[in-house]
């Protein structure tokens, strides 16, 4: 896509946010953006600099160790059984839907023939894709998908220290234990829009409030979510006098 039309949509969402928050003053004021417009946005390198997740994921020194490794303590019933609920969903299955008969239709009209092997298709479609081998883990699986460390950065030093405090405590299963910010990372909505994107050649429309509660899984003793979507401020009609109580 075209760079100039790339960023003119970056504003708009920008000025769309500005706009939800303040409302116009003056009659010179510009329509403010329609709220339902789809979040089209082919995220720039300039503007994946202000994600906080994606910031702190490139900061990292950790190493990508993949899904395998986290299964082995996350997927306990207790604690949420993460493992399974990611495992059915789409972002499971990001590698081997490369080699669906509709992966290979929609290369085909983009002139790859393997999309499995096309980086066109495999920047979007597995986790840390192109990034250096020193950065993997011997047991890396980039064919496991999009998987946990996509959105929670790589997990080396969180499996390491975790590890650790599992042998010398024998923690309770099933209780809930805080631990340190900045472990792992919680994703951010411009993480999400990385890829979903109209650079996509399937793009539907990303909704960002409820693709997150499509994605969500919380700890069964968490009260409530910690990742949310920026709140909606309530449009006043301004033109109506405001009503009084009682
Ligand atoms: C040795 C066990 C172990 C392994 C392996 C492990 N974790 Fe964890 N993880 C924990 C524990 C314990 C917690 C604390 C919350 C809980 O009790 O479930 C935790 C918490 C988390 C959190 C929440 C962080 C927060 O700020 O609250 C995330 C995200 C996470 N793990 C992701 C991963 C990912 C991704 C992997 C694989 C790369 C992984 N974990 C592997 C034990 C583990
Ligand atoms: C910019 C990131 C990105 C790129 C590049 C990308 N995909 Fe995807 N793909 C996605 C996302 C996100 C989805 C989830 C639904 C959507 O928005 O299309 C998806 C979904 C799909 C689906 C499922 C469609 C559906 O309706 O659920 C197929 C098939 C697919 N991609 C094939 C490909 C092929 C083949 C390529 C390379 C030619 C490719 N993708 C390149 C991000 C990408
Ligand atoms: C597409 C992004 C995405 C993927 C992939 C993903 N997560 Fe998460 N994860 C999230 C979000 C968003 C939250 C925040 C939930 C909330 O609002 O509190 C979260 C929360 C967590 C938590 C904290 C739960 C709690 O309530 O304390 C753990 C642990 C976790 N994820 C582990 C994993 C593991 C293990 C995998 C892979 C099997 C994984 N995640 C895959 C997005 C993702
Ligand atoms: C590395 C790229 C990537 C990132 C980052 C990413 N996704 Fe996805 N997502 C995909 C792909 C690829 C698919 C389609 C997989 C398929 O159907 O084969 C998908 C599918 C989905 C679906 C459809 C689920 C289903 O079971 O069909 C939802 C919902 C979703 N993503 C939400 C999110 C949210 C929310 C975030 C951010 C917290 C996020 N994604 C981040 C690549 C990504």
């Amino acid at each position: 896509m075209k760079n100039s039309n790339a960023t003119a949509m970056i504003l708009g969402s920008a000025l769309l946010a500005v706009g939800l928050a303040i409302q116009p003053t003056s009659s010179f004021a510009q329509e403010p953006v329609k709220a339902q417009e789809p979040a089209k946005v082919a995220v720039t390198a300039e503007k994946k600099k202000e994600s906080a997740a994606l910031k702190a994921i490139a900061a990292s020194k950790a190493l990508y160790v993949g899904a395998a490794k986290c299964k082995s303590c996350h997927n306990k019933e207790s604690q949420g059984g993460i493992n399974d609920k990611w495992e059915k969903m789409g972002h499971s299955k990001g590698f081997t839907q490369l080699a669906s008969p509709e992966s290979l239709k929609l290369g085909k009209e983009l002139g790859i023939k393997k999309p499995q092997e096309a980086a066109e298709c495999l920047k979007c479609h597995v986790t840390a894709y192109g990034l250096p081998k020193e950065k993997l883990h011997k047991r890396f699986k980039p064919e496991l998908g999009v998987q946990c460390e996509t959105c929670h950065g790589p997990g080396s030093d969180h499996v390491k220290t975790r590890l650790t405090e599992a042998k010398e405590n024998k923690v309770e299963s099933g209780t809930l234990r805080e631990i340190p910010a900045g472990e792992m990372v919680m994703p951010d909505e411009l993480l999400c829009l990385s890829c979903h994107n109209e650079d996509s050649p399937s793009y539907k429309e990303f909704k960002y409030g409820k693709n997150l509660e499509t994605i969500r899984h919380l700890h069964p003793k968490r009260e409530k979510p910690r990742v949310l979507p920026p709140k909606k401020v309530v449009k006043k009609d301004s033109t109506e006098p405001a009503k009084k109580d009682g």
